[in-house]
């Protein structure tokens, strides 16, 4: 669906990139031509998913272990990736979640997840962008949202909260920054299939099949598809794209904010035609 060059020397951080949406980023990027690097937490895990990227692409890939809640290592992972050459986009990938009632969590809880999403990306999107600022030159910041961040959601509270503020951070910044060649955009996506999402918020089968029949297209949503539009929108084609939240959720979120959906759905044939206009003799 691209020019197999559409990234072509581009220099792109996916942080949480050796796993999931992250990891399906990175291997698209790379077949577009991009130089890419991936941080998490967990050293093999990044290790292994660089092995692989690499041998199927052949793209030039790096790895940085980096806690992005801990505002020194994010600092020193960019000074690191910087010597070798500034970044052109930085994706806000990382996160963590689980669910839970709320009234049942402590106050680390709140902080591991606000952490990792929220101050994560402030401090990986600062420290990017304080450099690109200062050296008089664009940069372009892509963050992953989720379709809770304007309705919230119920047993998720800690990531409602955090995606919320990393959405008015982009949309901010998009202001702050545009005039100096620096765009800030979201996906918001709605369910796809992926270890770490679906181990802590889908916990038994019944409900992955409750979830697809909820949404317009009785599907999930592929990594593949992700991976589309996060390359679409790091890429110089979207250029006027700025400040933007694009939603690739099936349609999901609208169906839940329908009035008369989920009472449409429960009528029968035979009261859909009894309320037809009669006709006229
Ligand atoms: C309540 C919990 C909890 C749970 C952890 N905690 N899990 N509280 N219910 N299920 C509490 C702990 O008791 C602790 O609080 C604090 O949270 C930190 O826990 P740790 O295990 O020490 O933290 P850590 O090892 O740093 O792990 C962070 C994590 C974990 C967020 C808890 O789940 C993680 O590593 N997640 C990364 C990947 C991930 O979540 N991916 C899913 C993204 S999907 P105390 O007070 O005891 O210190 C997504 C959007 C999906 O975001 C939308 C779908 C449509
Ligand atoms: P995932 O595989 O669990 O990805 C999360 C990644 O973040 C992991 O690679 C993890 O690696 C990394 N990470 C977590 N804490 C970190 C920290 N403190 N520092 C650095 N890296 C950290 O889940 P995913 O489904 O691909 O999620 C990717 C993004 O999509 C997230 O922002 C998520 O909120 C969003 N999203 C997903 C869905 C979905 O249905 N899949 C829907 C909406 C939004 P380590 O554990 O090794 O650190």
């Amino acid at each position: 669906m691209f020019q197999s060059d559409l990234l072509r020397s581009k220099r792109i951080l996916i942080t949480g990139g050796g796993t999931g949406l992250g990891k399906a980023a990175a291997g698209r990027f790379l077949e577009l031509g991009a130089e890419v690097y991936i941080c998490g937490r967990r050293e093999e895990v990044l290790a292994a998913t660089e092995q692989e990227l690499r041998a199927r692409t052949g793209g030039p890939i790096h790895w940085r272990r980096c806690d992005v809640r801990d505002a020194a290592a994010v600092e020193e992972m960019m000074g690191g990736i910087w010597a070798d050459g500034a970044l052109d986009v930085l994706v806000n990938n990382a996160a963590g979640n689980f669910l839970a009632r709320t009234e049942d969590l402590s106050l680390g809880a709140f902080q591991s997840v606000i952490g990792i999403v929220l101050m994560g990306s402030l401090h990986t999107t600062l420290a990017c962008g304080r450099r690109w600022l200062a050296a008089g030159r664009g940069g372009n910041v892509l963050s992953v949202t989720t379709t809770y961040t304007t309705t919230g959601s119920a047993y998720v509270v800690p990531s409602a909260v955090a995606k919320a503020g990393v959405q008015a951070l982009m949309r901010s910044l998009a202001v702050e920054w545009g005039n100096r060649g620096i765009r800030m955009n979201a996906i918001a996506p709605g369910p796809i299939r992926t270890e770490g999402a679906f181990s802590r918020l889908l916990p038994r089968p019944e409900l992955e099949q409750a979830a697809k029949e909820r949404n317009p297209l009785g599907r999930f949503g592929t990594v593949e598809e992700f991976a589309n539009l996060a390359a679409f929108l790091v890429s110089d084609g979207s250029g006027y794209i700025n400040g933007e939240v694009v939603t690739m959720d099936g349609g999901e979120w609208l169906q839940g904010a329908g009035e008369f959906t989920a009472f449409g759905r429960q009528l029968s044939e035979k009261e859909w035609e009894m309320m037809k206009p009669k006709k006229r003799n």
